[in-house]
């Protein structure tokens, strides 16, 4: 654990990175191919603001998506897009430079204030890149950024099968223990169907300061 932790400080580099601690920001990760940039789009009413693909790997940098910038009077605020984990088909290279990234900005990143966790309500099941991303917010250790599991694409099932996988990710968070996964929120959405975006967007205003 020490070891992986010393990999991120390392990799941790960002140099294009809007500057911290600016406006308060929520980050969309997950596993690849999930619907990150797609939930983006939907909550910007935009179709290919943060472009998406029917094959995983897509999304490569971390996005950051400036909102009410030119809006003095209401809470400015980003959204960020980050590539996807566990997408075999990258090198190991890369793949570690995504799990740097990713995880050095929950270690650091002082302007986080949620962190959207997206998993397919259609697959109803927890994959090791879900875990390995807990596993970095554990060892962010820190507890001034909430956890929200957004259970996405839920227009591919049906409402008794995603109460079920709602069951089942709770049950893996109180396992998993940590202090964020013990309090996360769990929500249901669709980018398609647009299921759940006043939801997202109440949580999001409240923790942006709107
Ligand atoms: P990476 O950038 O590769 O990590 O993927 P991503 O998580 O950003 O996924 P992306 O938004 O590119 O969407 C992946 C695929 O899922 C695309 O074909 C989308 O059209 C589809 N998709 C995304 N959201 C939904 C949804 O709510 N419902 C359905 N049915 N399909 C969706
Ligand atoms: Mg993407």
């Amino acid at each position: 654990v020490t070891k992986r932790v010393a990999l991120l400080r390392k990799v941790w580099d960002l140099p294009n990175a809007p500057e911290d601690e600016v406006c308060p920001e929520v980050v969309f990760a997950g596993r690849s191919n999930v619907g990150k940039s797609s939930l983006v789009n939907m909550l910007l009413n935009r179709t290919a603001l943060a472009p998406t693909s029917a094959r995983p790997g897509k999304t490569k940098t971390m996005d950051f998506f400036d909102v009410n910038s030119g809006h003095p009077a209401l809470p400015r605020f980003r959204l960020v897009d980050v590539p996807g984990l566990g997408f075999a088909r990258v090198s190991r290279d890369l793949r570690d430079r995504w799990i740097g990234l990713i995880g050095g900005y929950f270690v650091q990143r002082k302007s986080l204030k949620i962190v959207f966790h997206l998993l397919d309500a259609g697959l109803c099941e927890i994959m090791p890149a879900d875990r390995e991303l807990w596993r970095l917010l554990a060892q962010a250790k820190r507890t001034d950024y909430e956890l929200c599991v957004v259970l996405t694409k839920a227009d591919n099932t049906i409402p008794s099968q995603l109460q079920r996988f709602a069951k089942i990710v709770r049950e893996a968070l109180r396992q998993e223990g940590s202090e964020l996964a013990l309090h996360a929120t769990i929500f249901a959405c669709s980018s398609k169907s647009k299921l759940g975006k006043d939801t997202l967007w109440r949580k999001i205003w409240s923790a942006v300061g709107g």
